[in-house]
Formats: C-alpha cells, sequence, structure tokens
C-alpha cells in the first residue's frame, strides 16, 4: 500500500441514535412472546443501554473510557468459538463465560464484559448467551453502527455448562495466521476479513494491562464515525516501542527497534 492510497468509506450516518431499547430485536420473533418475556427483554435492553450510557469509570485502566466496544469484542469473540467444520461453538452455548475459554490469551481482559453480561443475564432471566449477542448489537448501536436497519437479533439460545467449552476452534490472536484461521475456520472471504479488521480495529483501544498493546487505532474509538483504520496505517508516523510491565502493574515504554512479526506480540504502541 502506497501512501497514496486512500481508502474512502462513505458512511450513511442516521439520526437514530436516541437509544431506545427493543427495536435491535426481529419482530417476528419478539411479538410472538408473552408479554412477561418481552418486559424480561425490554429490561435487558435498558440495563445494557444505560449502562453503555452511564460512563462507568470503575474498570478503568488508562485514558480510555466507554464500554461500547468490550461489549462488542465480547460478542465478537463468543462468535468466535464457533468451528464451522464441526458445526460448533459459536454465540450460542454461552461458552465464554467459563474459565476454560475465558483464560485464553486472546480474550486477555473480557472477563470485565462477561462479569457484566452475567449480571445482566440473571437479573433479568435471559441467558448468558442471548445477554451477548444482544449486548453486542446495543454496543454497535451507541456507537453510532450507520446500518442497524441490519441487525435483527433473535433470543432463545441457551447457556451449556463449563463441560462443553473449549472445542475445537480457538480464538483469533496474534501468533496464527489470522487470515487462515477466518477462511479456514470460519469461512470468511478475504473481503469480508478486511472489512472485519478495518470496522474491528476502529473501535476501542488496547489496553497495556491486558493485552501488551497500547493505544486506540482510531481518533475517534468510540464512535463508527472514524473507521479511519486503513487511513492511519498509511498517514501516520509509527514508531516501535518496548512495553514492560512490572510486577506492581507499572507499565513503561522505550523506543525499541521493530520485533519480529508475528511473535513480537506486545511490542508495539499505538500512538
Ligand atoms: C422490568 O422493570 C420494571 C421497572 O424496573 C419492573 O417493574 C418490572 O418488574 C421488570 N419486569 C420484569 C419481567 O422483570
Amino acid at each position: 500500500m502506497t501512501g497514496t492510497m486512500r481508502l474512502k468509506i462513505v458512511l450513511i450516518l442516521c439520526c437514530i441514535s436516541a437509544i431506545s431499547g427493543n427495536d435491535i430485536y426481529n419482530q417476528a420473533w419478539y411479538s410472538k412472546l408473552d408479554s412477561s418475556k418481552q418486559a424480561h427483554y425490554d429490561n435487558l435492553t435498558d440495563d445494557i443501554t444505560s449502562f453503555l450510557n452511564g460512563g462507568d469509570d470503575s474498570h478503568r485502566h488508562d485514558e480510555y473510557r466507554g464500554f461500547g466496544p468490550v461489549l462488542l469484542r465480547t460478542s465478537f469473540h463468543a462468535a468466535g468459538t464457533f468451528d464451522h467444520k464441526f458445526n460448533k461453538g459459536g454465540i450460542n452455548g454461552g461458552t465464554l463465560q467459563h474459565n476454560k475459554v475465558l483464560e485464553k490469551s486472546g480474550n486477555a481482559c473480557i472477563d470485565i464484559a462477561t462479569d457484566v453480561i452475567k449480571v445482566f443475564a440473571r437479573r433479568n432471566k435471559i441467558s448468558f448467551a442471548d445477554t451477548t449477542a444482544i449486548a453486542g448489537a446495543l454496543a454497535l448501536k451507541s456507537m453510532d453502527f450507520p446500518r442497524m436497519d441490519l441487525i435483527s437479533v433473535k433470543g432463545g439460545r441457551f447457556d451449556l455448562d463449563a463441560s462443553h467449552a473449549g472445542g475445537p476452534s480457538d480464538l483469533p490472536n496474534a501468533q496464527v495466521n489470522p487470515l487462515q484461521k477466518f477462511t479456514d475456520e470460519y469461512g470468511f472471504s478475504t473481503a469480508e476479513f478486511v472489512a472485519l479488521i478495518g470496522g474491528a480495529h476502529s473501535l476501542g483501544a488496547a489496553h497495556a494491562v491486558c493485552t501488551c498493546y497500547a493505544g486506540s487505532f482510531s481518533d475517534r474509538p468510540l464512535s463508527w464515525a472514524g473507521p479511519d483504520f486503513f487511513r492511519d496505517l498509511v498517514d501516520e508516523e509509527w514508531t516501535w516501542y518496548t512495553l514492560t510491565t512490572f510486577d506492581d502493574d507499572t507499565i513503561t515504554f522505550t523506543i525499541g527497534s521493530e520485533p519480529d512479526w508475528p511473535t513480537g506480540r506486545g511490542k508495539r504502541e499505538i500512538q
């Protein structure tokens, strides 16, 4: 890619971001629920929505705030337990709540979000699996995702116990060839994979305590309006840093040389 190459992503920004719950649901599915079940799902969306709007600071590690990105990441990682060859895993089953899955390196710090999802699921008597899917949709909505019309969540997922956790699939992480993983195991086309990389990395930030990377990939990590991941890759000046974490959780950055890729994971500061 050269500096002259520009990816221009035209977004149709819609103005329906005044958030209120249940329009994320598939209406055919939702209308068949009895009114008490509808109330459970409505209350769940209210809980998650006010949480997303609340700016809870209790889990902050650094200057970044906001829960939309981590809830979206969580629903993606739950979906990422799917292996299409074995037709096994995925959000349904809710196995992301089990330690066997949470402790995989690609899921670092995701327990912050799964803890919150567990509370909302229990309180509203909805499965962890459904709550994870709904939280992902509401996270997109809170970040002004322009095509909410494409999102139509059905409920009815159930949770499986820990003995079902950790199937043949593993999660995306920098040590494996991600393209091969996504095309072979998840059945993505290369175009879909590229769109996913750009979209996902435009939202949220990496936190040194979680991933050994630090910084956001976008100037507006809480809004879909700034999907500038590809542009920044080309236009920004990049510097390699070595990140050191000490026992007392102090983190330092020192300018370093370019590590071997991809095993040099964790050595880069994103400015
Ligand atoms: C939903 O929330 C309202 C308001 O907090 C509460 O009165 C009602 O009992 C809840 N419904 C269910 C089904 O939990």
